[in-house]
This record gives C-alpha cells, structure tokens and sequence, in this order.
C-alpha cells in the first residue's frame, strides 16, 4: 500500500492545534510527516507544482492559476497531511498577481510602488520600510505567503536590463535598502525571497551564462549586499540565481548555498531556485537548493534515481524538506488567515505618491541669463507658472516600472499631463492632441509589425507584447509651431522615457539619445530661450542614460525615475515645490557607455539568448555571453571612476535640492571596535529639505594595496529640516567592516594604519575628513567559489 494513503488517518495528530481547537494551525510536527513520506513524496515536494499555461501562448514567466492566479508558483501540497500549497508571488515593485479573474466581476489590482532603484535612491531606510509593509499587505490580503523580492543585484553596467530592479552600483547600500524593504514586507507576516543569490548582472544567455569573478570581487561586491540584508533582516527565503559562477550553477552550489549562505552567515531560512534555474535535481538538492521552482520532470526523476542510486543521500533531501515545513509553518496559509481580497488601495497609493517623490533626483537647476536679464531657477515653479507645455512621449503615457517578472498589473499610471492638470496647472490642450494622433499612428505600426513577426514566429511577437517599447521617435516642431507654443506657455517640460526588462540587456543605442530626442531639446531649449522662457527635461527611466553631451541645454534636469503609478503627481509634488527633492544617486553616471571600465566585458547589442525553460547546453563560447570576465574585478561603479581619475557626468551619491546644506561639527569616537561618526546639518537655505550624508573610508597606501581610493561604509539622512534647523547624524562603522577579502589567506583582513573617514555629500563632495588609527584584524573564511582558470584583473 502507497505510504500516502495512511495520510488521512494521521493527518490531525501531525498539527498542533490552537488552545481553543479552532482550525487555525500553528505548528507542524517535521519528523513525523517526513517519516511519512515515501521518496516519490519528498521528490515532489521539494519542487513546485508546475506553471500552468507556460507551454501555451499566454505565459512567458511564471504564473499559476490555481489559489491566486498570475502568482508565480505554488509549492506542493501534501493536502492529506494537512500541509497546504503556499503561494509564491512576483515583486519587487509590488504584488504581480492577475488583475481580473473569470467569471468574477471583482478585481485584484495590485499597487505599482516606484521601481527598486528609486526606492534607493531616497536612501531613507525608514520609508523603504513603510513601502515594503503597504506592499506586505496587499501580499498577504491577496492570500499569497511570499513575495519573490527584493532584488539585489549590483548595478555592474549600465545595460543590464534589470537594473530597474535593483539597487545600486554598491553593496552597502544595496544590502542596507534591502534589509529595510524585507523588514517593512516581513512586518506583515509574510515571507519575502531576496534574489538573484548571485551574481546575476546580465540578462543575455541569463540560465547558460557563466560569470568569471575573483573571489575578492565576490566577497567585497556581489555577496556582501545579500550578507548585509540576510543578516539584518532574516529573509524568510532567499533565490538563487540563473547564472553560473566560476563554472558551478549557483543552484548547484554547495559552497554558495551551505558554506557561505548558511555556515558563514548563520541564514536559517529556504533556499529555492529561480524559475527553471539550475539542471541536475539531485545537485541541487545536494547543495542544499531545497525547493526547485515551478518544478520539472526531468528534476524529479533526478532527485528519485539520485537517492536511489546513492548519489544523493535522503537525508540531505530530507533536510530540505524539513526547511520546505518551517517555511509552510510560517505562512498565513497554513495559519488559515482569512484574506480579505480587499488591501487597502487608497492608502497605498498616498504611500507610493510620497516615496516616489522622495527618490526623485534633481540633477541641475540654474539661473537662465539673456542678455543683461536673469530668470531664477526654474524649480520649484513659482506662481507665475500657470502654463506648461508639454512635448515628449512619455509625458502623456508616463512608464511606471519595468518589464518582465517585475511588471505590476496596476489599475491606472497618472500620466505627467494628470499630474499637472491634477496640481491646477494648464497644459497646452493642441500638444496634447498632437502627441495623441502621433501615439496613435506608432501603436498602429508596431502592431502591424508585431503581427507580421507573429507570421513568422509566434514566440518572438509573444516577446515583443510582453515588453512594450516606448515610441521609436520623438514628435518633432517646426519652428514656427515652437514659437507660437513657447509664447502659449509659461515653462516647458521634456520628458526622456526608457523601459527595459526582464530577458534582455539594454542596447547602446538605449544609453544615448536617440536623434530626435537630440534635436527636441535643442530645438525647444532654443526657442523657449529666445522667448525668455525655461526648460525642464525630466528622466523617466529605469537605468542612467548618457547626459554629458546635453546637459548643459535645459535649465533644469530631473531625474523622476520610473516612479509606480501615481508617478504624474509625484513629480508634480516636486516640480510645483509641495516637496523637496532629496534623492541622491546609488551609481555613477559615466560620460561615455564606454567609461564604465565593465563595458569592456559586457554583452554589447547581442541576441538575447532567451532560453525559458534553460535546455541549452552550455556548447559554444562567446565572449560574454556563455561567460563573462569580470575583469574590473572590485572597481565597479565610483570604486572604478574614482580610483583611477575617470570624469563622469553624475558621481554616485550626487543629487541637488531646492535648499542648501551646511556641515559642522563632524567628530569621530572610538568605542569597542566602533568608529562612531557623528555630523551636524543645518539647512542653510531658503526652502525645507532633507539631506543625505554618506560616510566613506579611505584605507592607508590604498593604491600599493591595490584598494579603491574610498568605500562608502555608512550613511544616514535627515528629517525634514526647515531653513535655518539643524539635525545631529550619527553613522557607526565597524573596524570588521573596513576588511578587504584576501583571496590568498581566505580571510577578511583589516590592515593596520591610518585611515581617514570621509563625511561627504556625494562621492565628489568631501565634506569633512577625520583621521582614525586602526589595528590589524583577521577573520578567516572558507576557500570556496574559485575561478577556474585565472582572469586578468584591474589593479591600481
Ligand atoms: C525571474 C524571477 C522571478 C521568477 C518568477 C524569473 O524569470 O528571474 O525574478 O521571480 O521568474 O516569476
């Protein structure tokens, strides 16, 4: 007799019940229910439950039908026992689920918040925390148990195509923004998933690509982002990533997933697969992978002749099905909460508005002189701005987020044009009606070009659908027409838009201007100058774009990211002055695509390599696409521009405000291997505003120690300060956390010396250096994830 058929009978005994013997369930008895299991039990419990739709037309990344439709995945049920199927969804710019569902007439749309890399760029911890606890509510009133985000990965190139998602170009502030949104999600007793553990910088060939990394760069740089969030926020789960790293899928990776994640970390929590990554089963389960999602044949009949065949022990399956329980134990679904379907969607979308505005990053905002007259600058807009014209595509149809897994299914995006007819401002109705006959025309194109790819292969117009593009030109003026516009208006704004996504790297050409966006903001600069009227170009973009060779147009450059769906009026909040800007950038924006030392060794213009179900074989050897030399090794973002004297348009932790900052007092205190940093900022202009204060260190004879020349460490930021207030920041470091990883001692070593923390506004703006002498320290690590061949690296 199949050991699943005593399921019923044992069923009640395995659960503990509440006092009161309601049917909310509280625990699980582990041992009990794995000593039930027969191998065809477990093998099917550690992998998920199949994603419904894939192989048809209607699915491109993981959704489920069942329990909550367009969740990613469910894990499996052992309903007998009583353990129910949890619901794994998509973040991370909030809950991917359907919208609409057959045959109810009810809806379950979910709020899109801004996208991870405007989250932080507020570098405001405590408000990360807020957005991850609306976000945990709807994951949790929507009746799903874990949310598949955040998303950690370092902002290796400015084309990764994923960059939306992620944080920044450094791990400390990486690991430190994911750790606050986990916390917020977690607060609400679901489970959050941070991923791609690890190493997942590029979307080209993502499940065949192998990524070539010292062991330095991994420590300092691509792990130690997910050590500083796993540690400071217990994850209830963590992903691990599609790629490669030096030569062993990170799935199939013991010394990532049990030595590093688990021994060295301390991480207690779940371990599971993104979305068909990983080949071998058994490996997997070896390594300590416990849950293959949405789960594969060939992956169960894998894991059931591994043990068979004594390649893998059951006790090791054992373990992850045991790890699989404690996650289930956890969920709301096992507790039987009752979802109300019903998040609250009104505050949520006040809490989206507001942080979105706070990430916003004000790039320039200068006086205009013609002649012997001068206009102030043009932000915020003072009361003579009743008029804005508008010109851009974008500006009519503002992009929320990114494409792909990350995408939301929101109910409405306010547009700039709501945004600023919603703060009581006219906008030119003419433009308006002109950008709407030119979208019209370009939809109709696309889509006869997408019907004919469809002739030709219907997965490629499924793809094209999938991730919408923003119009290819932009809608041009002739002079006259400008003319008569500029006198119409009071201001102009432009607004430059970008979407990427999911499955594919962005293309040079997406990082430059294209020509006609060129000639829009020479042309309407021109002739609303000549008129004595100002320009304002703003970014909605998920990634940097070149800026160097046109900055110097407009009168005012904001940076709005791509700001979730009430993105109109965020940005009108900042533009008409209701709040400051007070975002700073969490990477560099380098002159030239090129300037960025990692385009060297980055996939330039390739053909995606889209292979959904990962049944490639790792066969032919491209340069950048079957693997990938991370060649800068640690010099990634300002550890590169800075150390080796690169101009760049935007330095990393720049952003400007509508007041102005002053720093006094900066001291430093030792105490117990803590360097205590504290600062005084006072607001020293004429508007309220927030600041950010970044806190780098710079080692001793950094260039013979081949160090970047500083490392940001720390940071905090102020409340709302109104002119002339004053707030005392406090930024504590370490002496551990001034360690450099030695490949050759496999150990994190301080070295002994004088260093300098550095209190600055942004990585070109040092405000205050403050000496600090620090003893030598060692702390020894496991010699794991070395490359297989040697990579010729950058050194100082
Ligand atoms: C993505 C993950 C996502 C998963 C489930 C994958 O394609 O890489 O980030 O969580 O799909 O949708």
């Amino acid at each position: 007799m199949k050991k699943t058929a005593l399921f019923l009978l044992v069923a009640a005994s395995l659960i503990g019940c509440t006092a009161n013997n309601k049917a909310t369930k509280n625990s699980i008895n582990q041992k009990e229910v794995i000593a039930k299991l027969s191998l065809e039990d477990k093998a099917h419990f550690v992998i998920g439950t199949g994603m419904a739709g894939f192989s048809g037309n209607d699915a491109v990344i993981g959704s489920t039908r069942s329990l909550v439709p367009g969740a990613a995945g469910t894990t499996y049920p052992l309903d007998s026992l009583g353990i129910p199927a949890i619901v794994l969804a998509d973040g991370p710019a909030g809950l991917r689920i359907d919208p609409i569902r057959k045959g109810d007439s009810a809806t379950y749309y979910c709020t899109h918040f801004p996208i991870g890399t405007l989250l932080a760029s507020t570098w405001n911890t405590q408000l990360i925390e807020e957005v991850g606890q609306a976000i945990g509510e709807e994951v949790k009133e929507y009746g799903a148990d874990v949310l598949l985000a955040p998303a950690l990965n370092i902002m290796r190139n400015p084309l990764c195509g994923r960059n939306f998602e992620y944080y920044s170009e450094d791990p400390v502030v990486a690991g430190k923004t994911a750790a606050a949104y986990i916390t917020g999600v977690q607060k609400n007793d679901v489970g959050t998933s941070i991923k791609h553990f690890a190493a997942n910088n590029q979307e080209t060939n993502r499940m065949n690509n192998d990524a070539h990394i010292s062991q330095r760069a991994l420590r300092e740089i691509y792990l130690k982002g997910f050590e500083i969030a796993i540690k400071e926020s217990k994850p209830w789960t963590v992903m691990t990533s599609y790629n490669y790293v030096n030569g062993t899928y990170t799935s199939e990776s013991k010394d990532l997933v049990e030595t590093i994640l688990r021994d060295e970390w301390g991480y207690e929590g779940t371990v599971m697969t993104d979305w068909f990554g990983g080949k071998d089963g058994a490996v997997q389960m070896w390594a300590g992978n416990d849950m293959l999602q949405p789960g594969k044949a060939e992956q169960f009949q894998s894991i059931v002749a591994g043990v068979k065949s004594g390649k893998l022990a059951e006790a090791d399956l054992d373990r992850n099905v045991a790890r699989i329980l404690n996650l289930v134990e956890k969920s709301p679904r096992f507790k039987g909460y009752p979802y109300s379907n019903k998040p609250d969607l009104k505050a949520h979308a006040r809490v989206t508005r507001q942080s979105a505005a706070e990430g916003m990053v004000l790039m320039k905002n200068e006086k205009l002189k013609i002649k012997n007259e001068e206009l102030a600058a043009p932000l915020p807009f003072s009361d003579k701005i009743k008029n804005v014209a508008l010109y851009g595509n974008t500006s009519y149809d503002f992009i929320a987020g990114g494409t792909g897994s990350g995408n939301v299914n929101h109910a409405y995006v306010v547009s700039l044009l709501d945004g600023l007819k919603n703060g009581g401002y006219t906008v030119s109705e003419e433009l308006k009606t002109a950008y709407e006959t030119y979208a019209a025309d370009c939809k109709k194109k696309t889509e006869e070009e997408i019907e004919a790819a469809a002739k030709k292969n219907p997965g490629s117009a499924m793809l094209l659908r999938f991730m919408p593009r923003p119009l290819p030109d932009e809608k041009l003026f002739s002079a006259n027409e400008l003319a008569k516009q500029a006198k119409d208006a009071d201001i102009a704004v432009i607004t430059i838009g970008r979407i990427s996504g999911e499955f594919m790297d962005r293309k040079v050409a997406d990082f430059n201007l294209s020509d006609s966006e060129r000639k829009l903001i020479t042309q309407v600069c021109e002739v609303y100058h000549k008129a004595r009227k100002q320009v304002v170009v703003l970014l909605n973009i998920g990634g940097v774009i070149e800026t160097a060779s046109w900055n110097s147009l407009p009168d005012a450059i904001l940076c709005a990211w791509q700001a979730g769906q009430e993105g109109g009026n965020s940005v009108v909040d900042v533009l008409s002055g209701k709040l400051s800007p007070s975002g700073k950038f969490t990477m560099t924006w380098p002159v030239k695509f090129n300037d960025a030392y990692s385009s060297r060794n980055f996939p330039i213009d390739q053909d995606p390599r889209i292979d959904l179900m990962n049944q490639g074989a790792k066969s032919a050897d491209v340069r950048n696409v079957d693997y990938t030399d991370y060649e800068e090794d640690i010099y990634v973002g300002y550890r590169y521009f800075d150390s080796f004297d690169v101009p760049v348009a935007y330095p990393f932790g720049f952003g400007l405000s509508y007041t102005t900052f002053a720093y006094s007092v900066a001291k430093i205190t030792e105490n117990d291997d803590t360097y205590e940093v504290t600062v005084t900022v006072t607001n020293s202009g004429e508007h309220e505003g927030k600041e950010v204060v970044e806190l780098y260190v710079a080692a001793p004879d950094s260039k013979a120690a081949n160090k970047p020349v500083k490392e940001l460490k720390a940071y905090a930021k102020t409340k709302l300060l109104k002119p002339g207030e004053s707030e005392t920041l406090t930024m504590t470091v370490k002496a551990a956390d001034l360690a450099s990883f030695d490949a050759e001692a496999s150990a994190w070593v301080v070295a002994e010396g004088d260093y300098q923390f550095l209190v600055a506004a942004s990585a070109a703006d040092i405000r205050a250096t403050l000496p600090a002498t620090v003893k030598a320290r060692q702390t020894k690590a496991h010699d794991v994830l070395k490359p297989q061949a040697p990579i010729s690296l950058l050194r100082r």
